[in-house]
């Protein structure tokens, strides 16, 4: 068989409702439906992939430096290996992989690449492979690498069904709109701290729901707040979607901390953007802005761009300098074979 390659570009998503307790920990099957914002390329993975036959193994570079694919503990290269041995499977093609990879994300911005690179391997590996997949089967693909990667495969606004299958066919992602329904939302990022967490999501998934009392109502909850967010962003309406992104980041909050032992994120500088976040709305007399937090401290705050200067300066008051601004992005695409990360068979 040829050598055959192919490249993409992807990025992350913001949940404003979010997904937080699995059903099932392989196929990475949600409790409950969840709501995001694929961003634009501000910050973006780019990961290209060849098979061939002249590859004793698969090997996987990120960001330069080789990971271990056989190492179970390396979560990055035990996706991408995963992903790969789905692909290949479904396309006959037994040839090893090499994947190379690179995020642009700002130095030490504590995000995670995991979404990003999540939807950049499957449609660069598929492509390469002559699969001819849609986004809903790329997003079950991806979804396998992590549950939220499943979301950056689509576009603008994004709904991720938790279905109700064991086998997850109907549990996978879709646009409701296109970035352009509503190219005034951003996402301003405060970096509040790099340092890892503590637990990972993964632990975090499967111990809130087997011991948090409260998260009995949460999937319900959250349910609500999909269905509710939907139609707001349908009519532009800002001071909903506000307020059901911050009721909804503190009620997932509400819950990692009833678990046990209970997990904590948030620390007194994400507790500040919050307190500063209300200050502001109350200030304007309408909610301008709305803050977010995923497993980590740092705060995502979702505004539209006429209040993109005053948003920044209170993060910046709060925060420091490590303020990005995002839009919103339509997902990821393919590259040419010129922007490929793989030159003559080896990384570049
Ligand atoms: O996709 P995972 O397993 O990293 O879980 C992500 C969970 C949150 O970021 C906290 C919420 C979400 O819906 O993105």
């Amino acid at each position: 068989m040829d050598d055959i390659t192919a490249t993409a570009v992807g990025t992350p998503n913001i949940a404003l409702v979010k997904y937080w307790g699995r059903r099932d920990a392989v196929l990475n099957l949600p409790m409950n439906s969840s709501f995001s914002l694929t961003l634009d390329e501000s910050l973006r993975t780019t990961t290209s992939v060849m098979f061939s036959d002249s590859l004793a193994e698969d090997s996987l570079y990120v960001d330069g430096e080789i990971q271990n694919l056989n190492d179970p503990k390396n979560e990055k290269s035990a996706f991408a290996g995963k992903v790969i041995g789905i692909l290949r499977s479904m396309s006959g093609v037994e040839s090893k992989a090499l994947v190379v990879s690179t995020n642009t994300f700002p130095k030490s911005a504590g995000f995670a690449s995991s979404a990003s690179g999540g939807a950049a391997l499957a449609m660069a590996a598929s492509e390469a492979l002559g699969l001819k997949l849609d986004r809903r089967l790329l997003s079950i693909i991806a979804r396998q690498i992590s549950g939220s990667a499943c979301r950056s495969v689509c576009g603008g606004f994004v709904v991720w069904k938790a279905g109700e299958k064991g086998d997850g066919t109907d549990s996978y992602a879709e646009s409701i709109a296109p970035a352009s329904h509503w190219p005034d939302v951003i996402d301003v990022i405060a970096t509040i701290s790099s340092a890892k967490k503590k637990i990972s999501s993964s632990e975090g998934h499967t111990l809130t729901p087997k011991t948090s009392e409260l998260y009995r109502a949460r999937p319900g909850i959250a349910e609500e707040h999909v269905k509710r967010i939907i139609e707001a962003v349908r009519q532009k309406d800002f001071g909903t979607v506000a307020e059901i992104t911050m009721k909804d980041s503190n009620s997932m909050h509400a819950v990692m901390l009833d678990s046990f032992p209970p997990i904590t994120y948030l620390n007194d500088i994400s507790r500040a953007v919050i307190y500063a976040i209300h200050e502001l709305n109350n200030a304007e007399g309408t909610p301008i802005a709305a803050y977010t937090f995923d497993a980590g401290p740092n705060a995502h705050v979702i505004t539209l761009k006429q209040h993109k200067n005053k948003v920044v300066s209170a993060l910046r008051d709060i925060a420091g300098d490590g303020v990005v601004v995002a839009g919103l992005g339509e997902g990821p695409r393919l590259l040419s074979e010129k922007e490929s990360l793989i030159k003559d068979g080896v990384p570049t």
